[in-house]
Parts: C-alpha cells; sequence; structure tokens
C-alpha cells in the first residue's frame, strides 16, 4: 500500500482541538490551563503524614503517575510508585497518599483500587473530569481535581500530569517549579511551529520519523531516568494512535538481554525500526552504553535505527520534548496508514464486554 501524503491538504486543514492532531497542537494550552486550575484549588491532604505516594490508573492516566514518579525520583523525599491493578501493594495504609487518575472516571480496575483505598484509610486525591471516581470520592468527602473533558484520555496528559506535579509541589513534596512549567510550555510553542501539520515534512521531524516508521515494527529504546517512560508512552501512542505493534525497552537493562536477539530471523529483524531517545541527563556511562550498542553492536543488524534526542534545560523540559515528538509522529504515522488516530475501537469493545 501506498503511503499516504503527508503534506496534503486535508492534513494540513484546522483542527477541531477534540481531534488527536488538534489535542496535540493544544496541549501547551493544556498544560497553562492545569496550571490555572491547581492555583486556584487549595491544600489537599496533610503531607506530614505521608511516607509514600501510589498514583492508581491506567493506560492513559497512568502515563502522568509514570511521568511523576521519573521526574520525581531524585527530588522528592518519599517513595512515588504507579499501580496499574485492581488492588494496591499491601503497604497501602494511613501514611500513604494515593492518587486515583482515571480521565474518564469510569475505568474499573481504577474505581476498584479507590475503593481499596478508601477500606485501608488511606489519603486520596482524585483526578478525573467526571464519571464514577469524581462522584465517589466527592461523596466520601475525598479531595477531587476535576480537569475538562471532552478529550481521549491519552490527548490529556497535560491535564493529568500537571495537577499531580503541582499537588506535590504545593505541599513541599517536590520543590517549587514554576520556571520549569514555563520553560515546557514555550518549548512546546516552538516545536509545534516545525511539528505541526502546517509544517513542510523536509522540516518536520515527526513527519520524518514517521516516515520511517511507515512499514516497520517500532522499537523505542529509551534510558533509565527521564527517557524510560517516555519510549514506553511512544509504543502505546503508536500502538493506539496508529493502530500498530510496537515495543518498547530501556538501557542499561537492555544491554543485559535484548541487543542479543537481532540476528535471526532476518526478515523479521528488517522489519524493526529501533528509535533511541535520547537526553542530556543520561548518566554518563548509560550514554557510553548506547553509543556502544547504537554504532558498534547493532550496527550490523539489518534493522533501521534513528537517535532522536531531547530539547530543553530542565527536567520537565526534557521528557515533555520527547512525548511531544512522539505524539506529533504517531498521529503522522496513522494518517500514513489512512487511519483516524482519535478512536480506539477494541478498548471501548472490551469495556463494553466486561460491563455486560
Ligand atoms: C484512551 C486511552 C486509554 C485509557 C484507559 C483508561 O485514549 O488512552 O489508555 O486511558 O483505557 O481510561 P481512563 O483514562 O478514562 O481511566
Amino acid at each position: 500500500m501506498e503511503p499516504f501524503n503527508l503534506d496534503d491538504d486535508t492534513l494540513l486543514a484546522a483542527h477541531d482541538p477534540s481531534d488527536m492532531l488538534g489535542a496535540i497542537y493544544g496541549l501547551p494550552e493544556q498544560m497553562e490551563e492545569a496550571v490555572r486550575l491547581m492555583e486556584h484549588t487549595g491544600a489537599k491532604f496533610d503531607a506530614s503524614l505521608v511516607q509514600t505516594i501510589v498514583v492508581t490508573g491506567l493506560g492513559g492516566s497512568a502515563v502522568g503517575g509514570d511521568m511523576l514518579r521519573t521526574y520525581a525520583g531524585d527530588k522528592c523525599p518519599v517513595p512515588i510508585l504507579v499501580n496499574r491493578s485492581y488492588t494496591l501493594p499491601s503497604y497501602v495504609g494511613k501514611d500513604t497518599l494515593v492518587i486515583a487518575v482515571s480521565y474518564s472516571g469510569n475505568t474499573e480496575e481504577t474505581l476498584s483500587a479507590y475503593a481499596d483505598a478508601k477500606a485501608r484509610g488511606a489519603q486520596i486525591v482524585a483526578v478525573t473530569s467526571g464519571g464514577i471516581l469524581k462522584k465517589q470520592a466527592w461523596e466520601d468527602g475525598h479531595a477531587v481535581i476535576t480537569v475538562p473533558g471532552g478529550l481521549q484520555p491519552r490527548a490529556a496528559a497535560g491535564y493529568l500530569f500537571i495537577p499531580q506535579l503541582m499537588l506535590l509541589q504545593q505541599a513541599g513534596l517536590l520543590p517549587e517549579g514554576h520556571a520549569e512549567i514555563e520553560e515546557t510550555v514555550r518549548l512546546l510553542r516552538e516545536m509545534r511551529k516545525l511539528l505541526a501539520p502546517a509544517s513542510p515534512t523536509e522540516q518536520n521531524l515527526a513527519k520524518q520519523t514517521a516516515l520511517r516508521l511507515y512499514g516497520k515494527i517500532p522499537l523505542i529504546h529509551g534510558a533509565v531516568g527521564l527517557t524510560e517512560v517516555i519510549a514506553y508512552r511512544w509504543k502505546t501512542q503508536i500502538n493506539e494512535n496508529a493502530q500498530t505493534p510496537a515495543f518498547a525497552h530501556c538501557y542499561p537493562e537492555l544491554n543485559h538481554n535484548e541487543i542479543v536477539g537481532f540476528d535471526v530471523p532476518q526478515e523479521l529483524i528488517e522489519k524493526l525500526e529501533i528509535i533511541t531517545l535520547t537526553c542530556s541527563r543520561n548518566h554518563p556511562r548509560v550514554q557510553k552504553r548506547i553509543e556502544i550498542t547504537a554504532g558498534e553492536v547493532l550496527a550490523a543488524a539489518s534493522c533501521g535505527q534513528t537517535e532522536l534526542a531531547a530539547l530543553g534545560e530542565s527536567d520537565l523540559a526534557q521528557m515533555f520534548s520527547l512525548l511531544y515528538l512522539g505524539d506529533y509522529a504517531s498521529a503522522y504515522l496513522a494518517a500514513l496508514y489512512g487511519l483516524d488516530p482519535t478512536p480506539v475501537e477494541k478498548i471501548e469493545y472490551l469495556k463494553r464486554r466486561l460491563a455486560d
């Protein structure tokens, strides 16, 4: 099948903010709106009691927790864990802050984990656009951060991440970070001048990346620290937006297993396209590992390889710069296959079947 033309007028046309390309374009404004929302809300929990933080959510609503855990790794005095299960780990109790995140407010795993948190007397903050989670948390007297609805959850990364970040900043569990958020918003606005549909392929790195991934199985490599979770985000965005299988792994772990597996079967390895996400925060030994792996160990493999570097100064800007590039690239990959990146019929079908 011939790929669709990414510089076609229909892609260049103005997009509704609720469709995927429109929502991606609007990420900087989404982040600013979430900041305003948080500036007008009061204290949500007693930070002096908190020994552990558990973010519970699934899919697009879990990624904000993953980013929070990664970002906060070297800044937060208490551990942050992300839970994607119906129940919470056994250590959750009165000294745990549970942040229950569900964009729709109706995800059964998250509602079940919320009930578990309530039964154990944990401090709870819900982040949602509505649904059962909002109603239950409200009735139970727990804090609810209500974010605007109308988007696909995975397109609401700004609405779902910023409140969690600011919640911990306002409680003194993370250092004040307004400048980082401002840098990130500024950077994304700059980036979209080149990444948005109106920017032609020759100057658009997201369109170029989508073309490299077209007809291939994407394998996204990140590194422990800031890019591991972004590599996973790329994988899930390619799955959901472009309806394509994709896989992710991270350094240095992949140096201890995955690199051995690029010899056979040749005809399948040719179908892989490795995207390596790098950032200036990588441990120097990890950076060296990436150079040797990409330049020597995998150089003879028959798959394609591309390295993409984060932009910006702060941790937040670097994470979001790669997330933004991946969001655009996955939407363009959908366009190359002639697919609408917004609906996720299989996820909806499964939810309906489970509700029967
Ligand atoms: C859909 C998406 C999914 C949902 C997941 C949980 O765009 O990203 O991964 O996020 O099915 O639903 P919510 O986010 O409503 O709890």
